[in-house]
C-alpha cells in the first residue's frame, strides 16, 4: 500500500475551528466586517466586476430589501450588508446542512449563502441549557441562514430571541415542508401555506425579535390549493402584513397525502412558470427560485431570466466539488479559493478533530466525514474510497487515521486538480419561460373593481 502522507504538521490552520456561542457572537460579527473585501453597498454602487465568462446581473430589488432593513432596524455588528447578496445559496436540508457540510461548503465557496437544517421553535425554546448545540457554528460559516419551523407564534417569536444572540445573517421560516412529521401536526411546514394569516402574524413575531432580514420558504401550493392565484394570495398576504420582503419558492407544489418527502420532491412537476409570475406581479419582492437546479449554468440562466436568486439544495449536496466549486467564479464574478481537493481536505481533518466527541459521544467520526463522501462524486476511485470509508469506520478513532486508511483511493491527479471546467447544464432551461406566464394577478379587491 502506498505510504500517504497527505497532513504535513505546518499546516495552515482552518480559521477558528472553535463555534461561535452567543457570548462571542457579536465580536465575531465586527470580526467579519473587517475581513469581507466587498462590502454590501445597498445603493447604486453595486456593480461587481464579473471575471468569469458569465455576466452577473445585478439585482437593485436584492440591495433595496437588505437596505431597507439596514435603514430600519440596523443595530452594530448584526446586519447582513457586508456578504454578497444571496444570488446563490444552498437549501436547507435536514441531516444533510449541518455543521459539518456547512465547513466543507464554506471551504469550496466563499460566497455562496448557507442555510441550516431546520430547527423547531420549541426545540430552541426547550434547549435552554444546550443551545450551542443546536445554534453554534463556526465564523467561517457567513453568510448563514437560520432555518426555523413551528406553528405557535409565541414560541416562534422566542425562539427568534434566542437564536438572534448567534448573529445568523437571515431568519427564514419552513412553510415548504411536506413530511408527515411536520406537516400534519400542528399546521406545521407547508400547512402554514393554508393559513397566510396566520404566517404573516408569525413573521411580525419573528420580525420583532431579530436585528437580520427574515424569509419565508414556501412550495407553490398544496393539494387541490395549487392555483397561481392562490399562491399570490399569499404572498401578497404574509408581504402586506409582514416585513417579509424575501421569498424562496420551491416551484412544485406539495401533496400532503400519499407520498413520502422524498417523493415530494420529484412526483408534482416544477413550474417555474409560477415563480417568474411572481417576480412579474410582485415588483417591490424579492425572490429566490429553487427546485430541480442542478448546475451553474442552469442557476445563471434562471438569473438571465430574471430571478433575484437561486436555491440549489440536492445537487449541492450530492456533488459539491462541481456545483460549489464555481459558485464565486461563475456567480459571483469573484476569483475561486484555489484550494485542491487535498488542501480542502486539510482543513477539514483541522475542523474535524477539534470537533470528534463534543457533546459526548457525538458528534462520531461517522457524522463529521459523512459530506466527504460526495466530494469526489464520479471521480476515478470514488466507489473505491466509499468501501474504505465503511470499513474505516469500525476502527479509525481520529480523522487523520481515517484519511490515511482511505485517501489511497484516490489518484493524485484527483486530489491535486483544482476544479475543473462545470459540468455542462441546461443553460436554456429557462428560454421560453416569458411566454408561459399565467395570467397577471388581481387581489381580490381588483378583482371587485374590474367585473
Ligand atoms: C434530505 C433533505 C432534507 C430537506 N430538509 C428541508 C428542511 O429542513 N427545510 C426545508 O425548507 N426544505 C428541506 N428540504 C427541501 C430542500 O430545501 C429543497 O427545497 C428541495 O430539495 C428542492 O431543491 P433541489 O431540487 O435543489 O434539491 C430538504 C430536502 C432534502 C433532500
Amino acid at each position: 500500500m502506498r505510504s500517504f502522507r497527505l497532513f504535513p504538521r505546518n499546516l495552515d490552520k482552518l480559521e477558528s475551528p472553535t463555534l461561535v456561542n452567543a457570548d462571542r457572537a457579536s465580536e465575531r460579527n465586527e470580526m467579519m466586517k473587517l475581513a469581507l473585501p466587498i462590502p454590501f453597498a445597498p445603493t447604486t454602487s453595486n456593480v461587481i466586476k464579473s471575471t468569469s465568462k458569465f455576466s452577473v446581473r445585478i439585482s437593485r430589488r436584492f440591495f433595496s430589501a437588505y437596505a431597507q432593513k439596514e435603514q430600519s432596524q440596523h443595530k452594530p455588528g448584526m446586519v447582513a450588508k457586508y456578504y454578497l447578496p444571496p444570488w446563490f445559496s444552498v437549501a436547507p436540508m435536514m441531516d444533510w446542512t449541518d455543521n459539518h457540510y456547512r465547513t466543507l461548503a464554506r471551504l469550496i465557496s466563499k460566497h455562496a449563502w448557507l442555510y441550516t437544517e431546520m430547527l423547531a421553535a420549541e426545540t430552541i425554546v426547550h434547549q435552554k441549557d444546550n443551545l450551542d448545540r443546536f445554534l453554534a457554528y463556526s465564523p467561517d460559516q457567513h453568510p448563514i441562514v437560520l432555518q426555523i419551523g413551528g406553528s405557535n407564534i409565541q414560541s416562534l417569536a422566542k425562539a427568534t430571541e434566542i437564536a438572534n444572540t448567534y448573529g445568523y445573517d437571515e431568519i427564514n421560516l419552513n412553510c415548504g415542508c411536506p413530511s408527515p412529521k411536520v406537516a400534519g401536526h400542528g399546521c406545521f411546514g407547508v400547512s402554514l401555506m393554508l393559513n397566510p394569516k396566520f404566517v404573516a402574524e408569525a413573521m411580525s413575531a419573528i420580525a420583532a425579535n431579530t436585528n437580520v432580514p427574515v424569509s419565508v420558504k414556501c412550495r407553490i401550493g398544496v393539494d387541490d390549493h395549487d392555483s397561481y392565484n392562490e399562491l399570490c394570495d399569499f404572498i401578497y398576504q404574509v408581504s402586506s402584513v409582514s416585513p417579509t420582503k424575501h421569498f424562496i419558492i420551491h416551484s412544485r407544489k406539495a401533496l400532503l397525502n400519499g407520498i413520502s418527502p422524498a417523493e415530494n420532491r420529484s412526483i408534482p412537476p416544477l413550474k417555474y412558470e409560477f415563480f417568474y409570475g411572481l417576480l412579474r406581479d410582485f415588483p417591490d419582492l424579492t425572490f429566490t427560485i429553487n427546485g430541480g437546479i442542478t448546475s451553474v449554468d442552469e442557476a445563471n440562466a434562471a438569473r438571465e431570466a430574471g430571478a433575484d436568486g437561486v436555491m440549489v439544495g440536492r445537487a449541492a449536496y450530492n456533488n459539491p466539488w462541481h456545483i460549489l466549486g464555481h459558485v464565486d467564479t461563475a456567480i459571483y464574478g469573484t476569483p475561486s479559493s484555489g484550494l485542491t481537493r487535498r488542501q480542502v481536505l486539510e482543513k477539514y481533518l483541522v475542523y474535524g478533530d477539534s470537533e470528534l466527541g463534543k457533546y459526548g459521544r457525538k458528534p462520531t467520526l461517522r457524522d463529521i466525514v459523512k459530506p466527504l463522501l460526495h466530494l469526489f462524486h464520479s471521480e476515478p476511485g470514488n466507489g473505491l474510497w466509499k468501501r474504505k470509508a465503511d470499513a474505516a469506520f469500525r476502527n479509525c478513532m481520529t480523522m487523520e487515521s481515517f484519511f490515511e486508511e482511505t485517501l489511497v483511493a484516490i489518484p493524485d491527479s484527483v486530489l491535486d486538480s483544482p476544479v475543473a471546467e462545470p459540468p455542462p447544464g441546461r443553460g436554456d432551461l429557462f428560454d421560453n419561460i416569458h411566454k408561459l406566464l399565467p395570467p397577471p394577478y388581481r387581489t381580490i379587491e381588483e378583482a371587485i373593481l374590474c367585473a
